[in-house]
């Protein structure tokens, strides 16, 4: 029996995520992102195919870098309009009973103790299933509109980042003792304010004096995704993720992330194999590998090659307008998600991509592999995958959508049952309890449990 798979979906509050084109096919539906009951429907749907998460990104900026311009991500839809990820889970929770909701929000904009409360709300009404993808945004059109006249440099990102997270920890896992709510009513008495405690807060980019806003929730701290694969996003993700995302197109690059990780994940005396690594990763499947193969062909020819070049250019923050299609990619500095450059320059030096290959690879699931066949054959493709890479599961991308998640439930989930990789049944408990078998809060040595210590009156930090 092989490795247990884990399964996110991968999907944006918008119409074009991460195959540009495809929703002008007969059937796609990312054109109704704007109903619930799309959302619901696709809620209920995972939870029948038995999937951990839905994993939702979301971007605070617009991909005008393709052209210096505008025009084409907004032609293409390519992730504009996009409405905030947020205030779709708890529709979907209500809908569902186990299913984890991973929402993506930029420690560079949204302030901390604003946030920290609007993640407690969300696991209150969630009973413990929601999830946080930190990351620290990459779209200059994103600072220009919150109040920068340029996105912070990439290592400040990360350093602000870093911050970000103490302050989160303090309100989350320090503010509020267990046992603070005794809603006594013959004493009239909701909480014992004695048991609650300000985090006094004063740091280089934050200054948060009080208490949390929101009493404790189930998990406290959300499931603590990251996505962001650089050496300092590693390096960030070893100290405080408990799953990572990457979206490596091949196994070597891949293999050798994940060894690097785990490997500074124990150098921060974390549990290696206790962190989640998830590929990106897009399933195009049908009854007959034949089928399959078609269905792609036919995906490939209505993809957008100018909405492809619109993601890839924002994604590495480079006018690919500027250049020949038939030139390879040299290594250029960037202030955007440094690890899609490396990934297709100096972390593969064996392959010379040309930008015409590279936006062929985008044009559908992104930057992430396609594994087209029958049932079997994906199912095969999946388990060597992890087999060769040591990553734990994968963000489902979609090319049409509901249909490649609907394809993947009714083909490819029974097989991977039947195998064994796959639960046929959820585990009970929170999100937390579900992914790792732990309890809902976040132990020792993860540094968030460090921060328990203000609850017992002892100085912050
Ligand atoms: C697989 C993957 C998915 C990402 N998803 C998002 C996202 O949804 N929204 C976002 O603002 N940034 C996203 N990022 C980028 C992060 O903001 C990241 O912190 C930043 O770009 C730096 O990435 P780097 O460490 O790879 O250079 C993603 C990065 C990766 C590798």
């Amino acid at each position: 029996m092989g490795k247990r798979m884990y399964l996110n979906a991968f999907d944006m509050n918008c119409v074009v995520h991460q195959s540009p084109g495809l929703w002008t096919l007969p059937g796609d539906r990312a054109d109704t992102y704007k109903d619930l009951d799309y959302w619901v429907e696709l809620a209920k749907l995972l939870e029948q195919g038995r999937f951990d998460g839905l994993f939702l990104a979301d971007v605070l900026g617009i991909y005008d870098v393709y052209q210096n311009d505008k025009t084409a991500c907004i032609r293409e839809a390519a992730q504009v309009p996009v409405n905030d990820p947020v205030l779709l889970i708890s529709a979907m929770a209500y809908a569902t009973q186990h299913l984890g909701f991973g929402v993506t929000s930029s420690t560079t904009y949204e302030h901390p103790y604003s946030f920290a409360r609007k993640m407690s709300t969300l696991d209150h009404l969630t009973k413990g299933r929601v999830a946080w993808n930190i990351v620290t945004s990459y779209l200059d059109s994103a600072a220009k509109n919150l109040g920068l006249d340029e996105q912070l440099k990439h290592h400040e990102r990360y350093e602000s980042a870093e911050e970000y997270m103490e302050v989160c920890y303090k309100l989350w896992e320090g503010s509020w003792e267990d046992d603070a709510v005794v809603k006594d009513r013959a004493k009239r008495q909701f909480t014992d304010p004695d048991k609650v405690h300000e985090i006094r807060h004063y740091g280089k980019y934050y200054r948060v004096p009080g208490i949390h806003l929101s009493e404790p929730s189930a998990q406290r701290t959300p499931v603590l995704y990251q996505a962001g694969a650089s050496s300092t996003g590693r390096a960030f993700a070893a100290r405080h993720a408990e799953c990572t995302f990457i979206s490596f197109s091949n196994t070597e690059i891949t293999a050798r992330y994940v060894r690097q990780l785990r490997e500074q994940v124990q150098l921060q005396g974390r549990d290696p194999k206790g962190v989640k690594v998830f590929s990106l990763y897009t399933p195009i499947v049908a009854p007959t590998g034949e089928e399959a193969r078609q269905k792609f062909d036919y995906f490939s020819s209505h993809v957008s090659y100018e909405g492809a070049l619109a993601l890839l250019s924002g994604w590495t923050g480079i006018d690919f307008s500027a250049y020949d299609p038939e030139q390879a990619v040299e290594y250029i500095e960037t202030n955007a998600v440094k690890s899609v450059m490396e990934g297709f320059t100096v972390a593969n030096p064996s392959k010379r991509w040309t930008i015409r290959e590279i936006i062929t690879l985008v044009g559908i699931g992104g930057l992430g592999p396609v594994a087209v066949g029958s049932p079997e054959e994906v199912a095969d493709l999946m388990q060597a995958w992890m087999e060769e890479t040591g990553v734990d599961g994968f963000n489902i991308a979609y090319a049409t959508t509901p249909g490649t998640f609907k394809d993947f439930v009714e083909l490819v989930v029974p097989i991977l049952q039947e195998r064994g990789v796959l639960k046929r049944e959820y585990e009970d408990g929170t999100y937390r309890e579900k992914l790792f078998g732990s309890g809902a809060r976040l132990a020792n040595p993860h540094p968030a449990a460090g921060y328990r210590k203000i609850r017992e009156g002892q100085a912050n930090g």
